[in-house]
C-alpha cells in the first residue's frame, strides 16, 4: 500500500521569559486538535512545539532573577513549558529548545550557507527596537507615550518605550525578495490564511522590504555567527529556523536527514497574528535565499482579549491554564476555546461563558446523552447491545446527519475553521438528543415488555437504542481529537474496542456508517463524562 500522507504542523516556539498563560495554551491546543484530527485520518503526522530561549528578553529576565539565561531557561522549560503540554493533553511528537546543540549546529550551517551565497553582508543599523517583540521597528509602527511616558515612542503591542540601537550588524538581503514573495502569495492563495492575514501581508510586502539586520554584538546570549563570533544571531532568525532544524535540516545523521526529506516542507505553521510578518515574509525569504521549499501554509489565529486588549503577563492579565483546568478539566478547556471563538478572529474569555457552555453543551448536551443511552441499554438489556430491527425514516435521517457531520467537519478542518468543525460535529449531538426525545424508547419499552419482564430484540426499543449507540460511536471518533479523555471514556462505555479496535485507529472517513456495533456488545455506564460544576466565584 502507498505510504500514508505526511502532515507536519508547528506551533511557534514560546519565549521562556515567563510561564505560559491561556493565550499560549490556545495556540498549542489548536495545533493539537488539528494534528489529532489528521492522525485520526490515519495520516503520518508530526507535531512540533518548543521554546525560544535566546535574545535580550530572556537574558534580562534571567538577570533580574540573578541567574544565568541558561539556568533560567532550564528552569522554565522543566517547571512550566513541558508540564503545560501534559496539562493540556497535547500529543506533540518533538519539543525543540533553541539552546540544544542540534539546533545551534544546524542554524550555524544554514547561515554559513547564506553567507557563502552572498546573501549576508556587513553594515550598520540605526533605529528603534522593541525587546518585548524582539523586533526592529519602523518609526511609523510606534505610538506616542502619554502621562509618565510623555515624549517617548512606544511599541503598540507592549505599550513600553522602544530602545534606540546604533550598531554594526550583519544584514540579510531581504529587500531582494519582495517581488518573489508577492508572486508566491499570488500563485498560492492559501499560503497565508485567513483572508485578513493574507491581505495584511500582501499590503505590507507591497510597500517593499528593507534588508534585515540579523546579528547583534552588544550582548552574547545567542548563537555565535560562525565567521565572526563577536556577533550573535538575531533571535528571530535563530527561532524561525527551528521548524527546519527540528525536522533535520543540515543534520549529519542519515536518519535525521531522511526525516527532513519526509517532513519538509511543513504543511502548516500555526501562529498568532502578532507574529505573522516574521512567518509570512521573513521566513519564506530566508528559505528562498537558501533555495529550500516553502511551507504550504502560515495560518494566523486571533488573540484572547482581556478588557479589549491582548492578554499578556506583562500587563498582568495572564490567566494560567491550570486555573481553568483544575476546575473544568482539560477537555472542557480544549473544547471551549476552539468552539467559542471563530478561529482566526479575536475572542474574549469569560468565566460565565465558559461555565454556561460547559453546562449546556458538554454536561447536558453531550455527557447526559451518553449516560442516558448507556443506562437504558443497562436497564432493558442488562448491558448487552440488542439486535436492531429494520430502520425507519427516523433512523435514516439520523444516519444522514452523521454522514453530513463527518463530511462537514472534515472539510472545515482542512480550512482550519476549527469552530465550524466542532459545530458540525455538534449537529449530531443535537440530532441524537432530538431523535431520542421523539422516538421515546421508554414508551416503546412499556408496550414491548414481555410477560417475563424482558424486552425483545429487533423491536423499536432495540432499534432506537442501537441507533443512538451508533451515533455515540460516531461522536467518539469525531470528538477524539477535541476532547480525547471524554471520547476515550465513551469508547470504553460503548464497549467498542472489542469489536472495532482502538479508538485512535478508527478512520474519520468511515466513521459515519451505522451498523458497526454488533449485537451483544457490552455497554457499561461509566462515570459522568462532564459532571456538574458549580458556577465559579469571580476569580
Ligand atoms: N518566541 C516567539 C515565537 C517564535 S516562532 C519562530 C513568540 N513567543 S510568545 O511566547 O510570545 O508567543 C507565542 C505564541 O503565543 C504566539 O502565537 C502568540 O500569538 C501566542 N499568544 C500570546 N499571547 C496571546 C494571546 N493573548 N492570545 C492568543 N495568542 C497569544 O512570539
Amino acid at each position: 500500500p502507498d505510504a500514508a500522507p505526511t502532515f507536519y504542523l508547528t506551533t511557534p516556539i514560546y519565549y521562556v521569559n515567563d510561564a505560559p498563560h491561556i493565550g499560549h495554551a490556545y495556540t498549542t491546543v489548536a495545533a493539537d486538535v488539528i494534528t489529532r484530527w489528521h492522525r485520526q485520518r490515519q495520516e503520518d503526522v508530526w507535531f512540533l512545539t518548543g521554546t525560544d530561549e535566546h535574545g535580550q528578553k530572556v537574558m534580562r529576565t534571567a538577570q533580574a532573577h540573578g541567574v544565568t539565561p541558561q539556568q533560567w531557561a532550564d528552569r522554565l522549560v522543566e517547571e512550566s513549558w513541558k508540564p503545560v503540554l501534559a496539562t493540556l493533553d497535547a500529543a506533540n511528537d518533538d519539543f525543540i529548545r533553541t539552546t540544544e546543540p542540534r539546533h545551534i549546529e544546524r542554524v550555524q550551517a544554514f547561515i554559513q550557507d547564506l553567507y557563502d551565497r552572498g546573501e549576508i553582508y556587513a553594515g550598520s543599523y540605526e533605529g528603534p527596537y522593541c525587546v518585548g517583540c524582539e523586533e526592529y521597528k519602523l518609526p511609523g509602527d510606534l505610538v506616542d507615550g502619554t502621562g509618565e511616558l510623555e515624549g517617548e515612542k512606544l511599541c503598540p503591542i507592549h505599550g513600553r518605550p522602544v530602545e534606540m540601537l546604533a550598531e554594526q550588524n550583519y544584514f540579510f538581503r531581504m529587500s531582494a525578495y519582495a517581488e518573489r514573495l508577492l508572486a508566491h502569495y499570488e500563485a498560492n492563495p492559501t499560503f497565508v490564511q485567513p483572508a485578513s492575514a493574507r491581505n495584511e501581508i500582501v499590503s505590507f510586502v507591497s510597500q517593499g522590504l528593507a534588508d534585515l539586520s540579523i546579528s547583534r554584538s552588544t550582548f552574547d546570549w545567542g548563537i555565535p555567527i560562525p565567521w565572526d563570533t563577536s556577533h550573535v544571531l538575531y533571535v528571530w532568525f535563530d527561532a524561525l529556523l527551528n521548524y527546519a532544524t527540528a525536522a533535520g535540516l543540515h543534520a549529519t545523521d542519515p536518519a535525521e536527514q531522511a526525516r527532513f526529506e519526509r517532513l519538509w516542507p511543513a504543511d502548516v505553521h500555526l501562529v498568532g497574528k502578532d507574529i505573522l510578518r516574521f512567518h509570512a515574509a521573513i521566513w519564506p525569504a530566508m528559505l528562498m535565499a537558501a533555495e529550500l521549499p516553502l511551507p504550504r501554509q502560515v495560518f494566523a489565529h486571533g488573540w484572547l482579549l482581556v478588557g479589549g486588549e491582548k492578554m499578556s503577563k506583562s500587563k498582568l492579565t495572564g490567566i494560567a491554564p491550570d486555573q481553568i483546568i483544575d476546575t473544568f478539566g482539560s477537555d472542557a478547556f480544549r473544547y471551549y476555546f476552539l468552539r467559542a471563538i471563530a478561529f482566526g478572529q479575536d475572542g474574549s474569555f469569560s468565566w460565565e461563558d465558559l461555565h454556561a457552555r460547559y453546562t449546556a453543551e458538554l454536561a447536558n448536551g453531550f455527557g447526559n446523552l451518553a449516560s442516558r443511552v448507556a443506562a437504558m441499554v443497562g436497564r432493558y438489556y442488562d448491558g448487552a447491545l440488542p439486535a436492531a430491527g429494520a430502520p425507519t425514516a427516523a433512523e435514516d435521517a439520523l444516519a444522514d446527519v452523521a454522514a453530513r457531520a463527518v463530511a462537514d467537519a472534515d472539510a472545515a478542518i482542512d480550512r482550519l475553521a476549527l469552530h465550524e468543525a466542532i459545530a458540525a460535529v455538534w449537529t449530531l449531538v443535537e440530532a441524537t438528543n432530538g431523535y431520542l426525545t421523539e422516538q421515546a424508547p421508554w414508551s416503546a419499552a412499556k408496550t414491548e415488555v414481555g410477560v417475563d419482564g424482558t424486552y425483545p430484540q429487533g423491536g423499536r426499543l432495540a432499534t432506537v437504542l442501537v441507533t443512538s449507540a451508533e451515533a455515540l460511536r460516531v461522536l467518539a471518533v469525531l470528538l477524539h481529537p477535541v476532547i480525547p479523555r471524554a471520547a476515550a471514556a465513551l469508547w470504553e462505555s460503548l464497549g467498542a474496542e472489542v469489536p472495532l479496535g482502538a479508538l485512535a485507529a478508527q478512520p474519520v472517513s468511515g466513521a459515519a456508517a451505522f451498523g458497526t456495533l454488533p449485537a451483544g456488545t457490552v455497554v457499561t455506564k461509566g462515570a459522568s463524562l462532564f459532571p456538574r460544576i458549580e458556577e465559579p466565584a469571580e476569580q
